[in-house]
């Protein structure tokens, strides 16, 4: 007889992106060498120091022992100094930072906090899946607002109906967008917030994962510029420090906010280890190398774009991140056009938009039904590669 599965699993969809590793493995078992945008993990190795503090913080804590719940106090340090150089925003290390064991988790457990079976959170679609799983495993209802070219790519708050706004615990965002690549305004932000204040609603900020892959020196900003009260701000060294294996990042805000996440997090796990800290620190710490990895990006895309745009798809808006939101052509899906890109001659992987979208809870209609995402960490030399297939292709 079956085990029984909880609800909220069985709810849950595949891993999107589990899929699109299972599209790499069956191009691999055709002989095909697959170029592959799908997953956003940077290929570029880890910088050789952030590598080497993580072996020196092995022998500075030869002692193992748990790690402190919520973070020594050197790496906080040096994320509290990174923020304010970066964003100006001052933050009390004891009261309104802790670390994290990268920003899934951590945007997965913040719900645990605040939520109760049949509370209302609002999510924009497309998202990062952890703010969905996180509600759905507290049992909470879901109001999805989807990200439209019309809008910009920004949250149309303003058309959230008043009783969905009051009804509303939560509001996730994330700027810089994955995968719409869209910054958000000072201007912006200051609307949303005097919104959500109006409401009562917390502003969930996923805000730190690719804050620093911008291009044309266009600093993203960070809502805490603006403000700290009833906003938490969830960040992450995997992109900005090629350290997706390392696992740790950091959360940041209301320090009402930050003290109920560190009592959720002392529940569940046992801190970020502490020698991965230490290399959390230098990586933090050095700006040098971010610069490197933007040009990187910058490159890549000026090799992409101009070869979408010769096989006769649509020019893609985005200012920040290292995603291509790709338009299908007029009359076709993204799934179709990741079809297309899959078939053995071409042999590159996308994530069609629909798998990483949800139906808008106003309108039905699927943000990322005629999109596929490029996630551009594939080596130059693939992308050079991509290039020369795209000419066999003309739309
Ligand atoms: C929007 C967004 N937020 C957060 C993360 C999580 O980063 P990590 O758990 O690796 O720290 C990702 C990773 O892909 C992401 O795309």
């Amino acid at each position: 007889m079956p085990f029984p599965i909880s609800d909220p699993l069985k709810n849950t969809a595949p891993y999107a992106f589990a899929e699109v590793d299972k599209l790499v493995h069956a191009l691999r078992e055709q002989g095909v060498t697959p170029l592959d945008f799908g997953v956003g993990d940077p290929t570029e190795p880890t910088p050789e120091f952030i590598r080497k503090a993580l072996q020196k913080g092995a022998d500075i804590h030869a002692t193992s022992g748990y790690p402190s719940y919520i973070g020594q106090k050197s790496f906080l340090q040096s994320a509290c100094d990174y923020m304010q150089r970066r964003f100006g925003v001052d933050l009390d290390i004891t009261t309104e930072i802790t670390s994290n064991i990268g920003a899934k988790e951590a945007v997965f457990h913040f719900s645990l906090g605040h939520l109760n079976a049949g509370d209302l959170v609002i999510i924009p679609s497309p998202g990062y899946p952890p703010m969905r799983t996180g509600t759905r495993f507290c049992r909470a209802e879901i109001y999805s607002v989807g990200l439209f070219e019309e809008n910009d790519f920004l949250i149309d708050y303003e058309s959230i109906p008043k009783e969905i706004a009051e009804r509303a615990k939560i509001l996730w965002l994330n700027y810089p967008n994955s995968p719409t690549g869209k910054t958000a305004s000072v201007e912006w932000y200051t609307g949303l917030i005097e919104w959500a204040q109006k409401y009562n609603i917390i502003l969930a900020c996923d805000e730190g994962c690719y804050i620093d892959i911008y291009f044309h020196g266009e600093k993203p900003h960070s809502i805490l510029e603006i403000t700290k009260k009833g906003v938490i701000c969830f960040y992450s060294l995997s992109k900005r420090n090629n350290m997706t294996g390392y696992r740790i990042g950091f959360v940041c805000g209301d320090k009402e906010l930050i003290d109920t996440f560190k009592k959720v997090k002392t529940n569940i796990d046992s801190g970020t280890p502490n020698f991965v800290q230490e290399a959390g620190r230098v990586a933090l710490e050095n700006d040098e190398h971010t610069e490197y990895m933007r040009q990187q990006y910058q490159q890549k895309k000026d090799m992409l774009l101009p070869a979408l745009k010769k096989a006769g798809l649509p020019t893609p808006k985005g200012d920040a991140t290292f995603y291509i939101w790709q338009k299908a052509p007029e009359g076709m899906t993204g799934v179709e056009l990741a079809k297309k890109l899959l078939s053995p001659e071409i042999g590159i992987v996308t994530t069609p938009g629909a798998w990483i979208s949800e139906e808008d809870s106003r309108t039905g209609k699927n943000p990322g039904e005629h999109y596929v995402r490029f996630a551009l960490v594939a080596p130059l030399s693939d992308v050079e590669e991509a290039v020369k297939r795209l000419e066999k292709l003309q739309f």
